[in-house]
């Protein structure tokens, strides 16, 4: 089965072969520790550095070059915007700040970006 390596909190996430899954909601369902606030490619703190696995993550979008700016071109991603079909490792700065894990914004975003069913 395909894995997804997240190197900076020392998680692995497997999923079935075939399957096309969203990096951040991954991360999320298995509290593999990616920071996040907005869930929607705006605030670019999700951003994640692919070690290995390039080849294996979707095509990004305007926006999400946009966003990341010169990052893109070093091997960033946003992992919301991310969707990927086979094995990856991700790593991203220990220091980025996301949402308080024990807030309310958080736990609303969170159910609301789990129960979409579009991957992960
Ligand atoms: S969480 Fe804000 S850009 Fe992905």
């Amino acid at each position: 089965m395909p894995t997804i390596r997240f190197s900076t909190s020392d998680r692995e996430v497997e999923f079935a072969d075939g399957d096309e899954v969203n990096l951040l909601r991954v991360a999320i369902r298995n509290d593999c520790g990616i920071p996040f606030k907005c869930a929607s490619g705006n605030c670019g703190t999700d951003r994640v550095r692919v070690e290995a696995g390039a080849d294996h993550c979707s095509t990004p979008r305007r926006r999400e070059r946009e966003r990341l700016g010169e990052l893109f071109d070093q091997g960033y991603r946003l992992a919301c915007q991310t969707y990927v079909n086979g094995d990856v490792t991700v790593a991203w700065d220990p220091e980025q700040i996301g949402l308080d894990a024990g807030s309310k914004v958080y736990d609303k975003l969170r159910q609301v970006w789990l129960a979409k069913d579009d991957g992960g």
